[in-house]
C-alpha cells in the first residue's frame, strides 16, 4: 500500500530552505511512530534533511544519483516508476511516502492513504503541497494535537482512504 504523510502550514507550504517552516515535535513523534517497522520513500532533497537514513525502517532514496552516494541499507531508485514497481512487488508493506513535493506531485495518482497533519498557522516558505483531489478520497479519522510550550500551534492529525 502506497502512502503519503506529510504535515502542511496554511496554503499548503511544507518546506523552507530544505528544511520544515516550523518546529513541532509531536508532528515528529507522530511521524517515527507511524513509520518505523515500515517503509520510508524520500527524494533526495527529503533524505538529506533528515541528515541521516531513519532507523528501524527501509528507507529508499528517489534520486538521479549513483546508489554509492548512500548508505548500503538505503535503496536508490531512479524514477518513479521504479518506486510504482517497488510498491506493487511489496503490496502488503506499508511504504510510506514522505515527500517532498516532487514526489508527492509525480505518485498523487497512483496513492491509496493519506496522513496528513494540518498546521493552523501561516510560515514562510518555498516548497508546497500539490492541490490534491480530496473528493477522491475518505476522511476516515481526525485526531486534535495538543499545543502547549513546545508545540505552540493548532494542529491535527487527519486520515484518509482512497474512495
Ligand atoms: N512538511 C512535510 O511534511 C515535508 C515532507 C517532505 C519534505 N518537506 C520539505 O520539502 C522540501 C523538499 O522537497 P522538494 O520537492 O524540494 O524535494 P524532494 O522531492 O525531496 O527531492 C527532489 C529530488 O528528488 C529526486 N527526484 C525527484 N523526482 C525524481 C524522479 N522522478 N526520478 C529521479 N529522481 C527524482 C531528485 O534528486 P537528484 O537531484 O539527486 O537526482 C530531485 O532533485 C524540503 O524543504 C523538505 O523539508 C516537507
Amino acid at each position: 500500500m502506497l502512502i503519503f504523510l506529510w504535515a502542511e502550514g496554511h496554503n499548503g507550504v511544507i518546506g523552507q530552505n530544505g528544511q520544515l517552516p516550523w518546529h513541532l515535535p509531536a508532528d515528529m513523534h507522530f511521524f517515527k511512530t507511524v513509520t518505523t517497522g515500515n517503509t520510508i520513500v524520500a527524494g533526495a532533497r527529503t533524505y538529506r534533511s533528515f541528515g541521516r537514513s531513519l532507523p528501524n525502517r527501509q528507507n529508499i532514496v528517489v534520486t538521479h544519483q549513483p546508489a554509492s552516494n548512500f548508505p548500503d541499507t538505503v535503496i536508490v531508485l531512479d524514477s518513479l516508476d521504479a518506486v510504482r514497481t517497488y510498491a506493487a512487488a511489496h503490496s502488503d508493506d506499508k511504504i510510506f511516502v514522505v515527500g517532498g513535493a516532487q514526489l508527492f506531485v509525480g505518485l498523487q495518482d497512483d496513492v491509496d492513504f493519506l496522513y496528513r497533519t494540518v498546521i493552523d498557522a501561516n510560515f514562510t516558505g518555498d516548497t508546497w503541497m500539490p492541490v490534491m483531489n480530496y473528493e477522491k478520497f475518505q476522511l476516515i479519522a481526525t485526531q486534535p494535537g495538543i499545543r502547549n510550550d513546545k508545540n505552540p500551534y493548532d494542529y491535527h492529525f487527519e486520515q484518509y482512504q482512497r474512495r
